[in-house]
């Protein structure tokens, strides 16, 4: 974070795929304060997804700046590091690993840690105690398949939780799910976003969705419009 409370700073920041024809990111400013619920909108194909990408460093710019955290995206050489203790990713389609239980699918991003089995156990149980299941202690066993849409989603933000992430970044995390579903979803990540005080992003393009956040900002053509479309 830097002294203006931005946690996220975003500068001329260009994009381009198929050897600069698409051009996904055409000059975004964004900034996003330390704590706030920011929903990005905007039309199929105008960027969402890739400015998300880039705010995990899941992707790299061309052109422009990016600080995410105090870090320097275009310059650190210590991508992955900043990923796995600074960022959760939560996606649409939950990305669940489905020969593992929920428990273990849950650990991952524990295991490149020093943490003892037991304590790997303690923390995602802790996480997933949060999400509201009924027959929890039967769920951590099972599969994912095992689980309807919206249990697969929640399983996903324990996991997205479990490395304490500085940023939570969420993909229509509600995207295949029922209304009812999506509030629960929703609650959950509003509930997570005050106690932590963590900053969360994230995609939708739902406007009753989207209107919970604290702001909106609108992706167009590769630009930030800030408000709605
Ligand atoms: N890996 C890629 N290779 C080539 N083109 C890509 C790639 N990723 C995205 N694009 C293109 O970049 C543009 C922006 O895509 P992006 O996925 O960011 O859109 P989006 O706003 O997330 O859309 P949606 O709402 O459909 O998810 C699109 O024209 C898309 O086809
Ligand atoms: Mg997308």
């Amino acid at each position: 974070m830097n002294n203006n409370g931005n946690i996220i700073e975003i500068h001329g920041l260009k994009k381009s795929y198929d050897k600069g024809k698409t051009k996904a990111l055409d000059g975004v400013n964004l900034e996003i304060q330390e704590g706030e619920f920011v929903s990005i909108m905007g039309p199929s194909g105008s960027g969402k997804s890739t400015l998300l990408n880039m705010i995990g460093a899941f992707d790299t710019a061309d052109e422009g700046s990016i600080s995410v955290a105090g870090i320097d995206l275009m310059k650190t050489k210590n991508l992955d590091q900043f990923r796995s203790e600074k960022i959760g990713f939560v996606f649409q389609l939950h990305n669940l690993i489905p020969n593992l239980s929920v428990l273990e699918n849950v650990e991952i991003p524990m295991l490149r840690k020093k943490i003892s089995t037991k304590d790997m156990e303690s923390r995602a149980m802790e996480l997933l105690e949060l999400m509201n299941f009924s027959d929890l202690s039967e769920k951590v066993k099972q599969k994912p398949t095992k689980l309807s849409g919206g249990e697969r989603q929640r399983v996903a933000i324990a996991r997205a939780l479990v490395n304490h992430p500085t940023i939570i970044l969420a993909d229509e995390p509600t995207g295949a799910l029922d209304s009812r579903t999506t509030q629960m979803i929703l609650d959950l990540l509003k509930d997570i976003h005050q106690k932590e005080n963590v900053t969360l992003v994230m995609v939708t393009h739902e406007q009753d969705v989207g209107e919970q956040a604290d702001r909106i900002v609108t992706v167009l053509d590769g630009k930030i419009k800030e408000g709605k479309a």
